[in-house]
């Protein structure tokens, strides 16, 4: 455990460019991993994550390089043409890497076994086992004391796997994702309905590796998407865009920590991914959009965030999904605002990298906020700007990264600084928050 205690820091100002997209980067290594040929990735998130991807790939058989700062080639095997791997695909704490790399094997005829750590190793893979074994492929897996299918499990792949029409049960890209990618090596059309969007950078990236995917909104507005397999893919140029989530928490410390001024440039604001801006904004966030352009197929732009007189507000529960992963650091912006914030929708926190709910609201609590914790989330009376109380011992991350920098940037606007007990996880999405976090001045 490494723990840091984030300290009250005076105005925030300069500017910043955030590592690239998580998403995006895990798709990018995956699909090159999939063309025959050379794929050139720049601004891929170099991160723990990732990298476990990169490591579970090479893995299978493509050759993925670092050539540069961001900068990776790989070399695909083609679609068909994953090998065994020959160890234990340990994921770490990449609930991504799992559930995308469960889809590319279940129609591949390997079998291959997947590790976690501790916090990947709590998580559902259910959602995933349900839609990939009526394709056909098999599963043993960890069953936990609550009765969900966890890691470790081994996966035997289908081949050929049989294509399926699947409605997600949940809001979920991962569950998505795995589908589509399991249809790419299964003969026919693979369907995944989705009722409510979730991010569409599978799709996108798909198409862009040229894929035959089709997106359709049938009667009940639900979202259609259709797969052909088995595809052929083409190798591709991907410039990744700045993620928004990383962006999320300098965003929210530059509105809170008064007399900030922060450029944040390159952040990726497809709408499947931005709630968090327009929410920020309704609570009255100075985030201001210059320069929008298109990096890698996605919308993109600088984001000029100054220090705001926040307000509490009830958060629509049909936002969740575009900024599903940041909710952290919203909590602590509505901690700080003047008046109650409510929000609603949000089960599926509970089963991210922590229970994000119970784990923020014991988090906030301690360093001093109002916080009443539900079943699906979190009512927050805010201090209307002044500071927390701050923590006296070390909040528990529950090797959450996200926990760790919401509650570094509370440490910011706090009177004694926030204790985190473990900013090792940090590493696994955003190994430069804090250097960046101290170029700013905190
Ligand atoms: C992701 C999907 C989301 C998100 C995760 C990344 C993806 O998970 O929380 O950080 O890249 O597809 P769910 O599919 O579980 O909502």
């Amino acid at each position: 455990m490494r723990p840091h205690r984030f300290r009250p820091a005076g105005a925030l100002k300069g500017r910043i460019r955030v590592p690239g997209d998580k998403s995006i980067s895990h798709r990018s290594i995956m699909l090159g991993a999939l063309a025959v040929g050379e794929t050139r990735v720049t601004g891929l998130l170099e991160g723990e994550d990732v990298l476990a991807t990169a490591a579970a790939m090479r893995a299978m058989g493509a050759q993925v390089e670092r050539t540069g700062d961001g900068a990776w080639s790989v070399h695909g095997v083609g679609v068909g043409a994953l090998l065994q791997p020959q160890g234990p695909l340990d994921m770490g704490n990449s609930g991504t890497s799992t559930r995308l790399l469960m889809g590319l094997v279940a129609s591949h005829p390997i079998t291959a076994t997947f590790v976690g750590d501790a916090s990947l190793s709590k998580r559902p893979m259910g959602r995933v086992i349900d839609p990939l074994s009526t394709m056909g492929a098999s599963f043993e897996a960890t069953v936990s004391p609550k009765g969900s299918q966890t890691l470790p499990l081994i996966l035997k792949g289908a081949y050929p796997a049989v294509p399926i029409r699947y409605r997600l049960p949940m809001a979920s890209a991962q569950v998505k994702s795995a589908i589509l990618l399991a249809g790419l090596n299964t003969p026919g059309i693979t369907t995944v309905v989705e009722p409510i969007p979730t991010r569409d950078h599978s799709e996108r990236m798909l198409r862009g590796f040229g894929a035959d995917l089709s997106v359709e909104t049938d009667a009940d507005g639900a979202r259609v998407i259709s797969i052909r397999g088995e595809a052929e893919l083409k190798p591709q140029t991907i410039e990744v865009p700045g993620d928004p989530s990383s962006a999320a928490f300098f965003i929210v410390a530059a509105l809170v920590v008064p007399g900030s001024e922060v450029l944040i440039e390159n952040v990726g604001l497809n709408p499947t991914r931005a709630g968090i801006v327009e929410v920020l904004r309704q609570m009255g966030g100075s985030i201001e959009e210059l320069n929008p352009r298109e990096v890698g197929g996605e919308p993109v732009a600088d984001l000029l965030v100054r220090h705001s007189a926040l307000k509490g507000i009830a958060i629509d529960p049909s936002i969740v999904p575009s900024m599903v992963d940041e909710f952290p650091a919203l909590f602590v912006a509505a901690a700080l605002a003047d008046g109650v914030t409510t929000t609603t929708g949000l089960e599926e926190l509970r089963v991210k990298e922590s229970d994000r709910i119970s784990v923020m609201a014991a988090a906030l609590c301690a360093a001093g906020a109002t916080v009443i914790e539900q079943e699906d989330g979190l009512v927050i009376t805010g201090t209307g700007g002044e500071p927390l109380a701050g923590t006296a011992g070390a909040i528990a991350t529950h090797l959450d990264h996200r926990i760790a920098m919401s509650m570094a940037v509370a440490g910011l606007v706090s009177r004694t600084g926030v204790e985190v007990d473990d900013v090792r996880p940090i590493a696994t999405s955003f190994p430069t928050f804090q250097s960046m976090l101290e170029g700013l001045g905190a």
